[in-house]
């Protein structure tokens, strides 16, 4: 079980997924401020990972403390050291993010997620995961800064989709699999900092609500990666584009189908598709960043 708020939260999704994709082992993300008033059933025996920035948020704080007192251990995954959950925790790992200055988790959230990779890949190991494979996707992992660093040259047009998404009434983000949770975190961004209404679904979910809302111009962001769910959501994408709605694309560059069906198309390098989170969420953070900006608002508070 892995438990989180906001942004810890999304990080807390892409670890069950990698626990569950890599290791077979049952994983569960939980939001914190809702657990403990859940009464939740506690098993000793499994694992629990408290995620935080800032180790001091009080509902994860809480959820550590419940959890100890029904006889379970907690692993925190956390960056200020010294910090309360860290303390409580009294086991887990630092992830030195360095210190978050803006109210906006976005390297806490890059190092939450790996620091849930390695440990993925570790319990993988050691049950079904092979010596080739899981060098494979450490090598993946060792790349992933260059791979960040590469799009950063080249950020594509950020500027249009800041343009299609500045003045909308709201935004959807899309995504599926380990993209959902990317679609979730790039949507908070956008709220957090340019304080626009966005929702967020996994992308099948969209007919069966979020639809409704759009109309010409709707700006959607989908987060579609070249794995093995992709061809599901460029029929979500079809859907959306039916419906007169503007679709901001972020894609893997050698992925020339997607591009196919984007308005704006925004590509990252491509890599395993277990790590692209660390990838695809660069360009959320950037739109969010700089739609800020353009109307007006201060990023840093
Ligand atoms: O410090 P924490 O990671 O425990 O904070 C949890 C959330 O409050 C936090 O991630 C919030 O959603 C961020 N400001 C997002 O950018």
């Amino acid at each position: 079980r892995l438990l989180g708020c906001g942004t810890a939260k999304h990080a807390a999704e892409i670890g069950a997924f990698l626990i569950e994709s890599l290791a077979r082992v049952p994983s569960v993300a939980h939001i914190s401020s809702e657990f403990r008033t859940n009464e939740p059933v506690i098993n000793p025996n499994a694992l629990h990972f408290a995620i935080s920035q800032s180790g001091e948020t009080a509902d994860t704080l809480s959820a550590v403390k419940e959890i100890q007192l029904k006889g379970g251990q907690v692993h925190g995954v956390v960056n200020v050291v010294g910090s309360s959950i860290a303390r409580q925790c009294a086991r887990g790992v630092y992830i030195h993010s360095g210190p978050e200055q803006a109210v906006a988790s976005t390297k806490a959230f890059s190092n939450m997620v790996a620091a849930l990779a390695i440990f993925s890949i570790q319990i993988a190991r050691s049950r079904t995961l092979g010596k080739e494979k899981g060098k494979e996707i450490i090598n993946g992992l060792q790349q992933i800064p260059h791979l960040i660093e590469e799009y950063l040259d080249d950020q594509g047009p950020i500027m249009e989709a800041v343009e299609a998404v500045k003045d909308a009434k709201s935004v959807l983000f899309l995504g599926r699999g380990i993209s959902a949770p990317v679609a979730k975190e790039g949507a908070l961004k956008l709220m957090e900092v340019a304080y626009i209404p966005c929702l967020a679904y996994p992308a099948g979910e969209m007919k069966h609500g979020p639809i409704a809302l759009l109309e010409d111009g709707s700006p959607v962001i989908f987060i579609v990666p070249n794995d093995h769910v992709k061809e599901k959501s460029l029929s979500a994408i079809h859907e959306c584009r039916a419906r007169g709605a503007k679709i901001i694309l972020i894609h893997e560059e050698d992925d020339i189908e997607a591009t196919e069906e984007a308005d704006i198309s925004i590509p990252v390098p491509s890599c395993s598709y277990l790590l692209t989170p660390l990838l695809t969420v660069v360009p959320t953070q950037l739109i969010a960043y700089r739609t800020a900006l353009a109307l007006g608002c201060d990023v840093d508070r």
